[in-house]
């Protein structure tokens, strides 16, 4: 990443984005500043992690989930925003009637961790609202349609990378300000390192291409690959697409023989889409396996997908071991039943 100029987001957004788009965005960051400090102060103010409710899909939702959904979309309406789908909510949110725009939004990601203390944060993508009042159907729209799409990742530093289609950019919260500040103009994803992101304690509900990926990676040097790979996993989706952004790898959640992860486990409007086009805005790659996720209609709207994302080369390479089987199939001296393995 290179840093530059530190502008104010507003200053910026206000020169480079469509100006609809730029409130909207605008809105989104405002409210994160008010998830971010409710984070900071952690257990001074509360548990963030109490159990309170179940959320659509019988995952608990958090004292935390329910505060940032609530500030994004107190803070979205009069943005000019028709309607909102929410991880924490079954049904789409109505706001301005004459909005323009659609967001889906996961408030906060990675909230199982929030005890942890590890980074968490919030993903949204922003389409057009069709002619009419709000229906669901209106949000079921390829992620290839969206206008925006960004994260705020809740770390060390509490950072806003987004995207309108004409690159990543990256702010920084400056939290003396209270206002974020562009401290990268475009981003782009490095081929380096070789690093991999997956929860291996998953590897035998995996299917075969994925396992065949991984096991090529851990044979490193003396394997298919020729070359030694390094893994990380933090469980918290938002801080592996950061990473991932800032320095290159591939980040793995594939679908599974586990009922309920047939579709792996994340959902495609408001976390695949938002990360494929961020990804693919910075030079990188998303697919479900076989397929882009950009490309991918939607059935409903907290439907799931598994996701591939990464530096090009190697989420293409993860795309030929779904369709043409196994670097050690394609060579066979090295294969499991080949000649040269020990
Ligand atoms: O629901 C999304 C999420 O919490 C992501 O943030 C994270 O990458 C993933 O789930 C972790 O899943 P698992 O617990 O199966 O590793």
């Amino acid at each position: 990443m290179t840093t530059t100029a530190k502008d104010d987001l507003a200053a910026y957004l206000a020169a480079n984005a469509p100006p609809d788009i730029g409130r909207v965005l605008t809105a989104l960051a405002e409210a994160s500043i008010t998830v971010a400090d409710r984070i900071r102060l952690g257990a001074l103010a509360g548990a963030m992690q109490a159990e309170v409710g179940p959320s659509h899909d019988g995952m608990p939702q958090t004292a935390l989930d329910v505060f940032a959904d609530q500030a994004f979309v107190a803070r979205l309406k009069g943005a000019g925003v028709r309607g909102v789908v929410s991880e924490e909510r079954d049904e789409p949110v109505a706001l301005d009637a004459d909005g323009t725009f659609l967001v889906a939004l996961d408030p906060l990601d990675g909230s199982s961790s929030i005890d942890a203390n590890v980074t968490i944060g919030s993903v949204f993508s922003v389409l057009d609202a069709p002619a009419g009042p709000l229906e669901t159907s209106h949000f079921l729209q390829r992620g290839t349609a969206q206008r925006a799409a960004g994260l705020f990742v809740y770390g060390p530093q509490v950072t806003f990378v987004f995207t309108f289609g004409r690159g990543v950019a990256v702010a920084t919260l400056d939290p003396g300000a209270g206002t974020y500040r562009i401290t990268t103009r475009r981003l782009e994803i490095s081929a380096e390192p070789n690093e991999f992101a997956i929860n291996v304690s998953n590897f035998r509900h995996w299917p075969e291409p994925v396992r065949a990926y991984v096991e090529d990676c851990l044979e490193g040097e003396e394997g298919p690959r020729g070359c030694n790979f390094n893994m990380r996993w933090i469980g918290s989706m938002v801080a592996e697409v950061y990473r991932v952004l800032a320095r290159g790898g591939v980040y793995l959640y594939p679908e599974d023989s586990r009922e309920g992860y047939e579709n792996g486990r994340l959902r495609l409007l408001y976390e695949a889409n938002p990360v494929a086009f961020l990804v693919e805005q910075a030079g990188g790659a998303a697919i479900d396996g076989w397929s882009r996720i950009l490309d991918i209609a939607p059935k409903s709207i907290h439907a799931r997908t598994p996701l591939i994302f990464g530096s090009q080369e190697k989420v293409e390479r993860i795309m030929l071991y779904y369709t043409e089987g196994s670097a050690s199939q394609r060579a066979p001296l090295f294969g499991r039943r080949g000649l040269l393995r020990r």
